[in-house]
């Protein structure tokens, strides 16, 4: 399909609604990050950005511009991903800026420098969460005090309603540091993975040369420039024990390779498996120019110079009895190995389980234990991801979706509440329309046929994003709730289905239905609703759903959750 790389798409800052059964609304808007808004005042690029260096305006001093560049502030152009800290949602790129969002309206708030909070010049947009709500991230520290090194941090999570000012980082605890091979040559990473006891840092010979990004100004050259595959390197793997916050003991290394995506990582019978997408060298980034993609749309092109491959590797915890030559790996499903080494390191060789596949995303529910479904894009042939697919790591088997001139983003797996299997859910997905005459829409696939449910056409431009972010409406609900009261029995109303129904029948005397039911177990965390009453007539969803959270507001206060279905009787 053809794509116009070098527009920029225009953003819906009202919430539009779809024509769909049921209530579907579509809005987007530019991060009015500094950066912005300083191009956008100066019309030109006057804030660097990884692949795109600026330059002073003529009538400026050349000699205070290269100084500020010497060391340089980065941007807050947070494109990369969503990040969640304590309650709050941020805009990230890898830069020590995070920009602070409203999920619900888009509008761009509080600048946040991690300097502030931690000693980190860059860190990665995919962070981990524990199912208490904390954060975990990772960071670089560039010759600091004469060092250079990794910090893994942990940002708690904050308390529901608690305030966020101060942010929620402000109360980060490093969890750990590690020593950077070199003091001018930290690894790039994009992300990391994570099990229940273990963090699996990646130090890959895809290095950022400070020395050269100090004179990258003077030498006009962008930053990415001063990123330097080094083949000749091997690849280290650090396990980290999350208790003793200190590396195991055993050196883990495999050949020179390039990972951006961590998919899952879990622990099985003395093993630390983790699946990663990796590629044989850095020149993805070259494919992403904008040169590079105006002449791949003008040329049609559907080669690519790169080939992400989906591998698994398999870490034993243990070679204390080992042999030299041996494959340390017990476990009988994999063909990836570690073998012993002279100098006791472990050689570690990876299973390929798929080709030519990005963006991998599973059921997050499963995040740090073994998963069986993976959901990606299919990018092998082009910069565009024009089918999806789901990924079953068990028989490596693939069930790929495509429409014709269709080009789609990341597949998000959201899951049904209260699913008992691991592809129960639906997958998510905003989708180009290449097709003239046809809308942009939003794809819903079912999450075990991986089939289609819905296709959502809005009246507005969608956007191909990096990353996709799931916030439920009642975000809290993904959290485990504790239960301060007594299971129910299926026999009685709680006292709070009891209450709540009082009052709704007070507030609506026309309810012609009404059913109030406690889905958090009796612990009154949780309602669900329904109710059909005349006072909705010729009103809209939305605002039959404020008259009921109007009735309810005193009682929301206490619940975590609440679900609403309204409707008008039938004459
Ligand atoms: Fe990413």
């Amino acid at each position: 399909m053809h794509y116009d790389y070098g527009r920029n798409k225009s953003e819906c800052p009202e919430p539009i609604k779809s024509e769909v059964k049921g209530e579907v609304t579509y809005r987007s808007r530019y991060l009015r990050s500094d950066t912005y808004n300083s191009n956008i005042k100066a019309n030109r690029i006057i804030v660097s950005e990884m692949g795109t260096m600026a330059f002073p305006d003529s009538s400026k001093s050349v000699v205070v511009t290269f100084l500020n560049h010497t060391i340089p502030d980065f941007t807050d152009n947070c494109a990369g991903n969503i990040i969640k800290y304590g309650n709050d949602y941020y805009a990230t790129s890898e830069t020590n800026y995070i920009r602070k969002i409203d999920p619900v309206t888009l509008e761009t708030q509080d600048k946040l420098d991690y300097q502030k909070y931690l000693p980190v010049n860059l860190v990665t947009s995919h962070p981990h969460y524990d199912k208490e709500g904390n954060t975990y991230n990772m960071g670089t520290t560039i010759a600091d005090k004469g060092k250079t090194k990794y910090i893994i941090f942990k940002v708690p999570a904050t308390e529901k309603g608690a305030s966020e000012r101060p942010a929620a980082l402000k109360s980060v605890e490093i969890l750990c540091t590690l020593p950077c091979r070199s003091l001018f040559s930290p690894s790039y990473y994009h992300s990391f993975g994570m099990t229940e006891n273990y963090i699996i840092f990646i130090e890959q010979p895809l290095k950022l040369d400070i020395l050269k990004m100090a004179t990258a100004y003077l030498r006009g050259v962008n930053w990415a420039s001063c990123l330097k595959f080094h083949p000749e390197d091997d690849t280290l793997i650090h396990i980290i024990d999350r208790k003793t916050k200190k590396e195991v003991s055993i050196r883990y290394h495999t050949g020179a390779m390039v990972v951006y995506h961590h998919v899952n990582a879990f622990e099985e019978d003395g093993h630390v498996v983790f699946d990663v997408i990796t590629y044989n060298d850095n020149s993805l980034y070259d494919m992403f120019y904008l040169d590079k993609l105006k002449q791949q749309a003008a040329s049609g092109a559907t080669s690519s110079p790169v080939n992400p491959m989906y591998k698994r590797f398999v870490l034993p915890l243990t070679n204390k009895v080992a042999e030299i030559g041996k494959d340390l790996v017990n476990l009988n499903y994999t063909t990836a190995s570690a073998v012993k080494e002279k100098d006791g390191k472990l050689l570690c060789q990876p299973e390929v389980l798929c080709e030519g596949v990005e963006v991998p995303r599973i059921n997050y529910n499963y995040n740090g234990q073994k998963h069986r479904y993976v959901y990606l894009n299919v990018v092998g042939m082009s910069s565009l991801a024009t089918k999806i697919t789901k990924l079953d790591v068990q028989t490596k088997q693939r069930v790929d979706w495509t429409s014709e001139n269709c080009a789609f983003t990341e597949p998000v797996f959201v899951p049904m509440p209260g699913a008992s299997e691991e592809d129960e859910g639906v997958i998510l997905t905003s989708v180009i329309n290449g097709n003239p005459g046809e809308s942009d829409f939003l794809l819903v696939l079912e999450g075990k046929s991986f089939k289609e449910m819905a296709r959502i056409y809005v009246n507005a431009e969608l956007h191909i994003d990096m990353h996709g972010f799931f916030i439920p409406q009642n975000d809290e609900t993904l959290l485990s709730l504790p239960c301060r009261k007594t299971l129910r029995t299926f026999s009685s109303k709680t006292d709070g289905e009891v209450r709540i129904t009082e009052i709704l029948k007070h507030k609506f005397p026309l309810a012609s239905a009404l059913k109030v039911v406690d889905i958090s177990g009796g612990c009154g965390a949780m309602y669900e609703i329904h109710i059909e009453s005349d006072e909705f007539r010729e009103k809209r969803t939305v605002e039959q759903h404020q008259l009921v959270n109007q009735a309810l507001k005193e009682e929301i206060k206490a619940m975590h959750g609440l679900r609403i279905f309204t409707d008008i009787p039938k004459k």
